[in-house]
């Protein structure tokens, strides 16, 4: 069986090692030199949108996905017009633009932050006026790692915001109080049938995720986790059938005492899914291969409770990751930069006691390192 992945990052990568013991081929489209993907499959080193890549691509795979959500919609018609093509074209259109992302939630009866799109720098001060302040500004397309957003605590700062932004389009969103984040990971089989693993908490700093913890913790005064994995169960399934949706989809959240906030889709595997490789009968990177390639889905319960930190900016030195009991360490051959994703570490546990000693030991290594 082949399947054709466009990109090929470190989220390429760990579809390939998934693939791997199924003897599952990837090909990965990539423009960037050297990519991480590239010791689990074939890369065809080009533009996402070259014709001819695309071509190569739908010659040498039975199924073709993604493993990152700006994929030019027109490149993923283009080859669903030849092969199967998960999750369609469609999700991509949604999940790319936080306004459509937006109003998709809010069709589908999925609660979300208040929010109003700014085109101009005069309906940024009429959004501001219609939902109060704090809020935040984000670009509607190509965010990530809170990269294209800014806070905005002072109607004073409508101005600078708007031209720090560059006046591209961009949408205005209340700021939720949370409790704290959560997100579900679904996953959809060609057949219909839909599994989703335990619900994850998650911490991030700067924009950026840095651990993620499944199942999410009890907290003392809040709801019991089995009622928000109750509703989380069914928001995803929600999002996923209103989708039509093949592959693992993941639904970032805010919870807020005991609603549940959607904050963001991701069309593919997501960071807040990396335990799974230890921690899951099936991994969200297994069950999404099988999905898209139309194959029986895996059990997604978790045994044991685990954790994974993402390694930033730079990795600590190897002994000392691996000298934590329980740590199972994942780098992904990236050169280091500043923030940037270079690896994780998944943690596992007898109980959530042992996970969250764990989780610290390797904390205190990263925060060592990246200061
Ligand atoms: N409306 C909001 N209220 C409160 N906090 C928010 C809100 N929007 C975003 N945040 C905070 O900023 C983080 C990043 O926001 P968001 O998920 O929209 O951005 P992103 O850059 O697309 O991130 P990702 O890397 O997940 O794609 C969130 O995880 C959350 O911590
Ligand atoms: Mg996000």
């Amino acid at each position: 069986v082949r399947v054709g992945i466009i990109g090929g990052g470190q989220l390429g990568r760990m579809l390939g090692q998934a693939a791997g013991p199924l003897d599952i081929r990837c090909t990965f489209v990539e423009p960037a030199a050297s990519p991480a993907a590239a010791p689990t499959g074939e890369i065809l080193a080009g533009a996402y949108d070259d014709p001819a890549v695309l071509a190569e691509l739908a010659r040498r795979s039975d199924a073709v996905t993604y493993e990152f959500e700006n994929v030019p919609v027109e490149a993923a018609r283009w080859l669903a017009e030849r092969i199967p093509v998960h999750p369609t074209p469609d999700a991509l259109h949604v999940a790319q633009d936080r306004l459509h992302e937006k109003r998709f939630f809010r069709d589908n009866g999925v609660e979300c932050a208040a929010f109003a799109p700014v085109a101009s720098l005069a309906e940024l001060r009429a959004a501001i006026e219609m939902l109060g302040l704090p809020a935040i500004l984000k670009t509607r397309r190509m965010g990530y790692d809170g990269k294209g957003q800014l806070y905005l605590a002072d109607p004073e700062q409508a101005e600078a915001a708007w031209s720090g932004l560059r006046g591209v389009p961009s949408i205005l969103e209340r700021v939720v109080p949370f409790d704290r984040e959560l997100s579900v990971l679904v996953v959809r089989g060609r057949d219909g049938a839909v599994a989703t693993w335990p619900v994850i908490e998650n911490r991030h700093a700067g924009g950026i995720l840095r651990w993620s913890i499944a199942p999410a913790p009890e907290r003392p005064h809040g709801p019991p986790v089995a009622a928000l994995q109750e509703r989380a169960d069914a928001l995803g399934r929600r999002l996923v059938e209103a989708l039509g949706y093949v592959g693992v989809l993941a639904v970032e959240l805010f919870q807020v005492g005991d609603r549940l906030l959607a904050n963001e889709l991701a069309p593919r595997v997501h960071n807040s899914g990396h335990w799974s490789i230890e921690g899951s009968f099936t991994s969200q990177f297994e069950n999404h291969l099988r999905a898209v390639l139309g194959l029986p889905l895996g059990r997604t319960d978790a045994p044991i409770p685990c954790a994974s930190v993402n390694l930033l900016g730079r990795v600590p030195a190897l002994p000392d990751l691996l000298a934590i009991d329980g740590a199972r360490v994942h780098l992904y051959g990236k050169e280091p930069r500043p923030g940037r994703k270079l690896g994780h570490v998944t943690v596992l546990g007898r109980d959530l006691d042992e996970v969250a000693a764990r989780l610290d030991a390797v904390r205190a290594l990263t925060e060592l390192q990246t200061g």
